[in-house]
Order: structure tokens, then C-alpha cells, then sequence
């Protein structure tokens, strides 16, 4: 399973890749405004922070980056997804599972620019992806937990489909909040999970784990002749 980081914090993404190796990133206009910069200064320093580590290739480090949200025509959103994907060879477009979304993502990926279906709330949206051929399908998680949703099963449906069905799309478990998702989306094969850099540092981490280590400093301490 690959992990990509869910933030446009060029700190983050610097950190999250050199330290713990992450796979690409994802992007939305909220982590845009978390990040402080216009729209087009946040994705220009992404793109140059790929040239500055050699990892210009989508399939080398994906960037989805999603495009003005407040487009609801599919000529509107082609439009905006070519200016978008021209800026750099890496970035996937996000565009969102509507029916406009959907007819913009099919012509896109006719193109041969990249997308990534988001937005994706249940198993019959995310076929719809995988139908028109987009490079990534995001079925959002945090999201439903919120709302007192299932999860496994609506991510065990969707995978089973895809695997059934032999979509060339991958699948982005998306906002996934909690170490306990990342390893029931391992358990399902799902092929990626994006999330923030604290969920990600968190997953590494256990009460037991650090207590284990003062325990063992203390015995260290305490033997004789240490
Ligand atoms: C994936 O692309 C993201 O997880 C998705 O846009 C939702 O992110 P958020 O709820 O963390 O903002």
C-alpha cells in the first residue's frame, strides 16, 4: 500500500518525504488556505519542489491538485484541468463525482491529462470512476466517520469491485483520520491511503512503546556496572 500526504505545506511534504518516504501527494482548497499561499503560488512551489528533487514523473510522485470547485460545467472544468496540468508534468487533476465532473473527467483522461475522481461517498460513484478510466478514485473516509458511517464495508465493496471488475483506476482510501483505517485499508489491499502528516506520525507511534522504553532505560540504568 502506498502512502501519500495529504497537505499543501511545502514544510510537510519536505519532511514527510525525506523522513518517511511517501509516495505523492493530495490537495484540496482547504489544505491550500492551511498553507497560507494564493492557489497558484501553493502549486508552483509544489512543482518546484519536484524539479529540486528530482521527481519529475506522475508515476514517480503524483501531486492531485483540485480545481476551482466553484466550476459546475464540464467546459469550464476541462478548461481549468488544462491550464492546471500544464504547469507541471506531476499533477493530477481532482475533479469532483458529479455528472458534469464525471463528462469533464472522461474527456480529460481522452486527453491524457491525469484525474482523480473526488468527492466519492459511495460504491456506485467510485464505479463511475473506474468506468471513465481516471487515474485515481478518492472515496473519502474521515468524512462519512463523521456522519456515523460505515467505512470497512463501503471501502471493502468498492475494492472488490475494482478487483472484480479489473480497473486500471488505483484507489485513495481519502481524509483517513486514524492508524486503526490505515491498517484496515492494508487488511483490504486497498492500493493507496492519503493522509495529514500528524495521522501519519501518530500511526507510528504506541503508549506501550514509549513506556517500553523508559522501562528498559530505567533496567539499562540500574544494572550493575553500566
Ligand atoms: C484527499 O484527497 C483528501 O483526503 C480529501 O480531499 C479530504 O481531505 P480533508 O478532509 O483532510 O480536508
Amino acid at each position: 500500500m502506498k502512502f501519500f500526504l495529504d497537505s499543501a505545506k511545502l514544510d510537510e511534504i519536505d519532511k514527510a518525504y525525506k523522513c518517511y518516504g511517501i509516495d505523492g501527494v493530495t490537495t484540496n482548497p482547504r489544505h491550500i488556505m492551511a498553507s497560507g499561499k494564493p492557489f497558484l503560488v501553493a502549486i508552483s512551489d509544489i512543482a518546484n519542489w519536484i524539479k529540486e528533487n528530482n521527481l519529475e514523473g506522475m508515476d514517480k510522485f503524483p501531486v492531485s491538485v483540485e480545481i476551482n470547485p466553484h466550476l459546475d460545467k464540464a467546459e469550464d472544468m476541462i478548461k481549468a484541468a488544462k491550464e492546471v496540468s500544464a504547469m507541471c508534468e506531476n499533477f493530477v487533476i481532482k475533479i469532483p463525482c458529479t455528472l458534469e465532473g464525471l463528462s469533464a473527467a472522461k474527456a480529460l483522461e481522452e486527453a491524457g491529462i491525469r484525474t482523480n475522481v473526488t468527492l466519492v461517498f459511495s460504491a456506485s460513484q467510485a464505479i463511475q470512476a473506474g468506468r471513465i478510466g481516471a487515474k485515481f478514485v478518492s472515496p473519502f473516509i474521515g468524512w462519512k466517520e463523521n456522519n456515523g458511517e460505515d467505512t470497512y464495508n463501503y471501502m471493502a465493496q468498492i475494492a472488490n469491485i475494482y478487483h472484480n471488475k479489473l480497473y486500471d483506476t488505483e484507489i485513495i482510501a481519502a481524509a483517513v483520520r486514524s492508524g486503526k483505517t490505515i491498517a484496515e485499508m492494508a487488511e483490504l489491499d486497498i492500493d493507496i491511503i492519503t493522509c495529514s502528516l500528524q495521522v501519519l506520525e501518530d500511526s507510528f507511534n504506541h503508549p506501550y512503546t514509549t513506556f517500553g522504553l523508559k522501562t528498559f532505560s530505567d533496567a539499562w540504568d540500574n544494572t550493575k556496572g553500566n
